[in-house]
């Protein structure tokens, strides 16, 4: 649903009382709402799952099911609606704690008066309107967090020059990885967030380790294994990252156990960083950086066929050559 504010509510009303319903739909609409009216509940349970409507009002006492039963099948998919619960006599209404426990906002005796509707009508108005402006809020406050994460990711490039390309680059093909996969919405956008940010902790590594054109001492290749603890506490301060910081944490972790920075094996390395940590490598080979020659497809994917089941997740690893072997043209070789 578009998070407009309303003025005229699109409100459904469930009954099975056709005579309480059109008129329901006559002094509604002399208000300029609009009424769609359903007597069975099956259907009205699909057309609310459009998300269309701002304002449910459903009856107590229906055949075949109950508008207790109605409420309780619309909240396992919309906790938001406002819903105003309408019985013939108060006596006959569900208990304040069935209400409550159903988050119904309000209730609605049919013998009262309709002006009382309306006000009731306007409170629901009121409240979805509220709750609109804090969602639009909360996009709004996200969008600035991710903006200033990426202003943290291009002062790692600016003392690399490597780190916000490759991070978009392992973005894109998890992104596509992530397709074959079937992963859902959510996942998604976790792992898209920690395809861009998973290197954003070598912002607190030096600029001689990170640009350093030959093979790192020991003692520097101990520093630089501080970056995903590093990047996943400062994505830690924002609640859109909370997801993100797991895989950020973990995406040198290696399922034979010998990586970093907690040396955890197997499960215990979350499923979508296993998937990052297939796309960080093949970026990594497929890359041309100041230390190495940049190689070609083939061997990357025969570097990554070398070590799934130690570094990577086996049938992971497998699935990921599939799909670049079968999109060649579409992987690029890239010189910094
Ligand atoms: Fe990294
Ligand atoms: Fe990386």
């Amino acid at each position: 649903m578009e998070n407009k504010p309303i003025e005229k509510a699109r409100i459904m009303v469930i009954d099975d009382d056709i005579s309480m319903m059109d008129m329901l739909s006559i002094i509604l609409s002399k208000y300029n709402h609009i009424v769609v009216p359903f007597t069975e509940p099956v259907s009205a349970i699909e057309a609310l799952k459009s998300g269309s409507f701002d304002i449910l009002i459903v009856n107590y006492l229906m055949s075949p099911v109950n508008g207790d039963r109605v409420v309780e099948l619309v909240r396992e998919f919309d906790k938001e609606i406002y819903i105003i619960m309408m019985s013939v006599h108060k006596d006959l209404a569900p208990s304040i704690d069935a209400m409550t426990n159903l988050d119904i906002q309000s209730y609605f005796e049919k013998s009262s008066r309709f002006d009382q509707l309306i006000l009731t009508i306007q409170s629901g108005i009121k409240y979805t309107n509220q709750l609109r402006n804090i969602k639009n809020m909360n996009i709004q406050l996200e969008k600035y967090v991710v903006d200033f994460a990426n202003v943290l990711l291009k002062t790692v490039d600016a003392k690399d020059n490597y780190t916000a390309a490759h991070s978009k680059r392992v973005c894109e093909y998890a992104l596509r990885f992530s397709d074959v996969l079937n992963l859902d919405n959510k996942q998604k956008e976790t792992l898209k967030l920690a395809g861009l940010f998973h290197d954003i902790g070598k912002i607190g590594i030096s600029d001689n380790i990170l640009t350093k054109n030959d093979t790192l001492t020991d003692d520097e290749y101990e520093t630089i294994k501080y970056h995903p603890t590093i990047g996943a506490n400062i994505l830690s301060v924002a609640d859109i990252f909370e997801d993100v910081c797991e895989i950020v944490n973990c995406h040198h972790e290696r399922i034979d156990s010998k990586g970093y920075p907690n040396g955890i094996s197997g499960n215990d390395i979350p499923y979508l960083c296993k998937i990052l940590s297939i796309c960080d490598s093949f970026d990594a080979i497929t890359t041309k950086r100041s230390y190495k020659e940049v190689k070609t497809i083939q061997f990357a994917l025969d570097e990554l066929n070398k070590v799934k089941d130690t570094q990577l997740d086996k049938d992971l690893t497998e699935k990921f050559i599939n799909m670049v072997k079968e999109n060649l043209d579409s992987f690029i070789i890239t010189d910094k």
